[in-house]
């Protein structure tokens, strides 16, 4: 059997769902869906998602903080199986699957098992969220990267914080919001500005969006909306949260920004 096959011609697709609206699902994941035998999806895809993979037989295997979840050898043997027996596996990714999704282990894991992968990359959050509430990850003058980072665990996240600057960088931290208060605690201690601007974004591109924009010195005390706390949320430090005010504004996402801002945005908008 050469390498990257499996004996019945079975195959797994690794299929970035996007970060949360289901029409920014690509054509090709929905292709994939379409063909799809079996479907192993995360819980953050969207239902409509799956709308799209009529014939399959779909599970959920994904894991909320907290909740219990699937073990990850067990996805990988479930893949390995199905693929096996010639099935058309799904596995629907939020976002997309090679962006800390775990999808990098379950594409080792198939390449070991000489089962058939293909990747099919989705929209991440990590650009995408920031992106649909009015903040581009970099801008000319402003910001020329942006750093994607997990927070869990958190002290790995924090030793490559540590070491940023959010007024060259900007910095995305996905699985964030629980920990917000220590990691701004701890940038705050370790001499970061009060005044880095800051953003907290909640189930970005779906019709629960919710946004806040302030500072890091405000950050550990932002009090989430209850009624959204099933969201996934992610958090932005860097200046473009700032420079970004007038895009907000533009795009009708509120608050656009708040007192002292607007200065700040047209002082790096003029000077990029
Ligand atoms: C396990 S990671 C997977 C990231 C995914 N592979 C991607 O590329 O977007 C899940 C985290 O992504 C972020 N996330 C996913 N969808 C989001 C959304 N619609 N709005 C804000 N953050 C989101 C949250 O930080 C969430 O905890």
């Amino acid at each position: 059997m050469s390498p990257g096959r499996s004996t019945e011609h079975g195959k797994v697709w690794l299929v970035g769902a996007g970060p949360g609206a289901a029409d920014l699902l690509t054509l090709r994941a929905s292709r994939a869906l379409a063909a799809a035998d079996l479907v192993l999806y995360d819980a953050l895809v969207d239902e409509a998602a799956l709308g799209l993979a009529p014939r399959a037989a779909k599970f959920s295997v994904g894991k909320r903080a907290g909740r219990a979840s699937v073990a990850q050898d067990t996805i990988h043997a479930l893949l390995v199986r199905a693929a096996r027996a010639g099935k058309r596996v799904v596995r629907l990714k939020c976002g997309d699957p090679f962006v800390l999704g775990r999808g990098g282990e379950e594409a080792l894991a198939l390449a070991e098992a000489g089962v058939a992968v293909e990747v099919v990359p989705g929209v991440s959050s990590a650009i995408a969220g920031p992106g649909a509430a009015g903040i581009p990850v970099t801008l000319r003058g402003v910001s020329s990267g942006v750093l994607v980072l997990t927070a869990v665990p958190e002290d790995a996240c924090l030793k490559v914080l540590t070491a940023q600057d959010p007024s060259v960088v900007t910095c995305v931290l996905l699985m964030a919001l629980g920990g917000r208060a220590r990691i701004a605690a701890h940038l705050l201690e370790r001499g970061f500005r009060t005044d880095v601007p800051a953003a907290v974004v909640l189930g970005a591109t779906t019709a629960r969006a919710w946004s806040w924009i302030g500072t890091l010195g405000e950050l550990g005390g932002v009090t989430l909306p209850p009624d959204r706390d099933d969201l996934p949320g992610l958090v932005v430090l860097g200046d473009v949260v700032a420079a970004a005010a007038p895009i907000r504004a533009a795009l009708g996402v509120e608050p656009a920004f708040t007192l002292g801002y607007h200065d700040l945005a047209e002082v790096h908008l003029g000077s990029a």
